[in-house]
């Protein structure tokens, strides 16, 4: 089996996932490396060997001789990137959310289309293995029929991921109600088997817009940092802070399931926290972790237990980053390039959680009015 030929454009930060892909003689080979920070394309030779090529110019690595691209570059430049290596008819895995704009996803899938090209978006939480075993359940009928489903988001990190760089402008991201809650919009819609129809919302920026901006001469360094320690007595942050701190959303899927997502970027914990409610129980994942518990109540009783009346986990995985996920995902995508087939994240999907979180964006900076989410078009 020849090896699959792999670029990656971004190839830093979230590039890194493309380790995973690098298996000469194995099936894949990181071939070409795009990023616009030389230091990234000095670290990909070092990773990747000597006949890695690189550039600072997509174009230019999508004239070598490739197979597939990832696509990890920040999301302002996810529609350029997929329409670009797509139109040369590549297989694409590109980074979530799909887009910053609906339209601009729409224009993705009708080029996957058109092209009859591979495409894959990178909703790796689908391949945590808490997810998938609390989805299992819920599939197999333990809560009844699904009619809520919540999510409490502790972003822990936000100041430090969100607030220093291209994350804090609406122009790269639209804001995070999307950037971030994608993942959160897409697991309430696998794990419920419901896209939104309609949804509203409120934001707004209740503590960052308060702490001490760098200058915009100096680069934002947005690594977590434990001792960044309350919030209010930092600085450092994004000359241009026009992005909501905290958001809460509530949403209207089909067949009459309710949906809530409250996401908060100055906790001093992280956890994304679901609880999905059926006819017949209740079930709840405390982390994401592979180990992380997982209770089902499905007594009746007057009081609440934290612990439920059975408790799950997803069980440990041998594959690394982001709890297993990261190296399951890219195997599914190489398998996905050479061979075509389902994928458990697909594109589709992808678009569907772009739209939710579009439409909630429009609606929490306008007064919280409801807006209509479009389906996916035939
Ligand atoms: N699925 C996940 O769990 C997960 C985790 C982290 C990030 N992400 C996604 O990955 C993407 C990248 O996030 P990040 O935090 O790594 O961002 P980042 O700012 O670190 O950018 C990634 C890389 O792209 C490079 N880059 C920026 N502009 C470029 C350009 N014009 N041409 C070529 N290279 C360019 C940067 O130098 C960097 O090396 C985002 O869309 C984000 O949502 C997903």
């Amino acid at each position: 089996m020849k090896d699959l030929r792999v670029g990656v454009i971004g190839s830093g930060g979230r590039g890194g996932l493309a380790v995973h892909a690098h298996r000469p003689g194995k099936g894949s080979v990181v071939a070409a490396c795009c990023d616009s920070n030389p230091a990234v394309l000095e670290w990909n030779r070092e990773r990747y060997g000597k006949d890695v090529f690189t550039t600072k110019d997509y174009r230019k690595l999508l004239d070598q001789d490739l197979d597939a691209v990832f696509v990890t570059t920040p999301d302002f430049l996810h529609e350029e990137h997929a329409l670009a290596a797509l139109t040369k008819g590549l297989g694409v895995y590109l980074e979530k959310p799909m887009a910053i704009t609906i339209k601009g996803c729409d224009r993705i899938l009708a080029a996957a289309r058109r092209e009859r090209a591979r495409l894959f978006v990178g909703h790796n939480m689908r391949y945590m293995t808490v997810f998938i075993r609390m989805k299992q359940i819920i599939d197999r009928g333990d809560i009844g029929e699904v009619k809520s489903a919540w999510c409490r988001h502790f972003v822990s990190y936000g100041g430090d991921a969100y607030f220093r760089d291209w994350h804090s402008e609406r122009r790269y991201t639209t804001g995070l109600l999307l950037q971030k809650g994608a993942h959160d919009i897409d697991m309430i819609h696998w794990l419920t088997g419901a896209y939104s129809k309609r949804v509203s919302a409120f934001g707004n920026l209740a503590v960052y817009g308060r702490c001490k901006r760098r200058p915009k001469s100096e680069k934002g360094i947005a690594t977590f940092n434990a001792a960044h320690w309350p919030p209010l007595k930092q600085q450092g942050f994004s000359p241009v802070i026009n992005v909501e701190d905290q958001n809460v959303m509530i949403m209207e899927l089909e067949r009459g399931i309710l949906g809530s997502y409250l996401q908060c970027h100055f906790t001093p914990d992280s956890c994304r926290n679901y609880t999905i409610i059926g006819t017949e129980g209740r079930i709840e994942n405390v982390g994401d972790g592979p180990e992380s518990p997982i209770f089902l109540w499905n007594r009746r009783k007057d009081g609440y237990e934290m612990i439920g009346d059975q408790v799950f986990r997803g069980g440990t995985v041998s594959a690394s980053g982001h709890g297993g996920a990261d190296e399951v995902i890219v195997q599914e995508f190489l398998q996905y390039v050479r061979k075509g087939g389902k994928t458990t994240a697909t594109p589709e999907a992808a678009r569907m959680a772009v739209a939710a979180g579009c439409q909630a964006t429009e609606s929490l900076r306008n007064g919280g009015k409801p807006m209509h989410v479009p389906a996916l078009k035939e």
